[in-house]
């Protein structure tokens, strides 16, 4: 059954990447309200397309309520008919996905608008491009030619949730596999949303960085007032969040947070050794992917372990004042700071935002009243690398690129995969097929569409050796 699937792949390809630009066509922004009508309709094109190729069970679970009052809908779908030609229950494989994007911006950076989907050079540009609809779309497009192929039945049991609020947290999923962990119970959970380290080196994402997303809203005056009657006299809250930012991070790199990096644990030996072994010239990731003159960050660590075993501080966005094109004397009344932390295990969103925000408002100039609020939040997690599924995952990759897999973390965060092992009590195998190039938030984000292909027989491959 695996070659005849992996031949209608072979045969359909063109297809398939017709559908995913249909899919990639629909701007399922999941933080921007505006596009909430958007985003249920790629909910709606995803569970569709489920009930063609003939998944069972199809159907979309709403996650609004009133503690979540703007939730985007979860895709559901599962095949549980599978059956071993050994009489042994059958195993089951949760496939994860998510149909939503992040907002495009700036939009005057793109060769091609975001939501026109272009093929340039073997590569599909537009925003989720990669992150994730083609990636989840690889899943779909395997089980569609597995059961094309197989008269409608499938090796494993199967189980699809596909959610679209992970770029904003994914507080409906969470809550979803809190409170029915039975209509996900499965023996592993497959996830493809993170990177090959090189192109053509087949990869297992082991480890992600959790995060806390926060703001602080500063407030000084009652109301804007003129600069020059006033400068001198009244407190200026973008001061105060440049004062109190400037002290959360010192010129190398570390957080100055009292308590921060207690519970930081330090990557195994063994990973630290097999790091070391893989190919990483730091000049060219500095020249071709960050593109700066330096790189920055703590000394005595290199760049992965920065990247992946350390926490780190950023602003996003400093929203208030005057941003309009010329000038206008103003005092604003209020300015807001965006800052996440990006966290390793052993940390907790729940400890380390206590500390951030004692300390932040311990910096607290006079004048100025603080609001510090915590807007999303994911654990960080390591996953476990001997178990069965693994080395079914990495013998799929080697019949694909005929290389061995390498064992990677990433340094993005996915909220869910800390579920999963917490409430599902399953492992999760991070097989992802993106590129350090893709522009995964960026302008110009893509994907190489050898990889898509590629990506679609890993899976099917990978399918198959959990059946058989
Ligand atoms: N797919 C990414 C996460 C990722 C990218 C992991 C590359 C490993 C390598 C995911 O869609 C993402 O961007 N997550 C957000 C999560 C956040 C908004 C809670 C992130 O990391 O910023
Ligand atoms: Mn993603
Ligand atoms: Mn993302």
């Amino acid at each position: 059954m695996t070659e005849p699937a992996v031949s209608f792949a072979k045969n359909n390809r063109v297809r398939f990447v017709e559908e995913l630009k249909s899919l990639l066509r629909i701007p399922s922004i999941s933080t921007d309200p505006e596009h909430a009508a958007d985003t249920r309709r790629a909910a709606d094109f995803v569970a569709a397309e489920l009930r063609r190729i003939g998944m069972e069970n199809v159907r979309l679970i709403e996650t609004t309520t009133s503690a979540h009052p703007s939730g985007h809908p979860l895709v559901y779908a599962d095949y549980l008919r599978a059956k071993p030609a050994d009489g042994k229950s059958a195993t089951t494989v949760l496939l994860y996905g998510h149909y939503d994007v992040q907002p495009p911006d700036p939009l005057d950076e793109w060769k091609s608008p975001p939501f026109e989907p272009t093929e340039r050079d073997g590569n599909l540009y537009a925003r989720g491009a990669v992150d994730d609809k083609g990636q989840m779309w690889m899943h779909v497009k395997a089980l569609e030619s597995l059961l094309a192929t197989g008269g409608g039945k499938l090796p494993v049991n199967i189980r699809v949730i596909i959610e679209g609020e992970e770029e904003v947290g994914g507080e409906g999923i969470a809550a979803f596999v809190r409170e029915h962990p039975e209509q996900l119970a499965a023996d592993v959970a497959l996830v493809s949303d993170t990177e090959m380290f090189a192109p053509d080196l087949p990869t297992l994402c082991v480890g992600l960085r959790g995060m806390i997303y926060t703001e602080i809203e500063a407030r000084g005056a009652r109301t804007d007032l003129h600069s020059g009657m006033y400068g001198g006299a009244a407190p200026n809250p973008f001061m105060a969040l440049a004062q109190i930012i400037a002290q959360l991070k010192d010129a190398e790199g570390k957080i100055l947070i009292p308590g921060f990096y207690d519970k930081v644990a330090k990557p195994s030996a063994d990973e630290l050794k097999a790091w070391k072994a893989i190919p990483f010239d730091e000049e060219v990731y500095r020249e071709h992917e960050v593109g700066s003159t330096e790189l920055t960050g703590e000394p005595g660590y290199s760049v992965l372990e920065r990247t992946w075993a350390r926490p780190t501080l950023e602003v996003h966005g400093m929203p208030g004042g005057f941003i309009g094109a010329g000038a206008k004397t103003v005092i604003p009344a209020k300015a807001v700071a965006k800052i996440s932390m990006r966290l390793v295990p052993d940390q907790t969103p729940a400890k380390t935002f206590a500390l951030y925000k004692s300390f932040v408002e311990s910096l607290c100039p006079k004048g100025i009243t603080l609001e510090v609020r915590l807007i999303h939040s994911g654990d960080p997690i390591v996953v476990s690398t001997d178990n069965p599924y693994v080395r079914a995952a990495t013998s799929a990759m080697h019949d694909v690129f005929a290389k061995e897999t390498v064992f990677v973390r990433g340094g993005g965060s996915i909220p869910i995969v800390g579920d999963f092992i917490r409430e599902l009590h399953i492992p999760t195998l991070m097989m992802g097929f993106g590129l350090p190039d893709d522009n995964l938030h960026a302008p110009n984000e893509k994907f190489h569409l050898a990889n898509f292909h590629r990506g679609i027989e890993s899976i099917i491959r990978f399918l198959s050796n959990v059946g058989a």
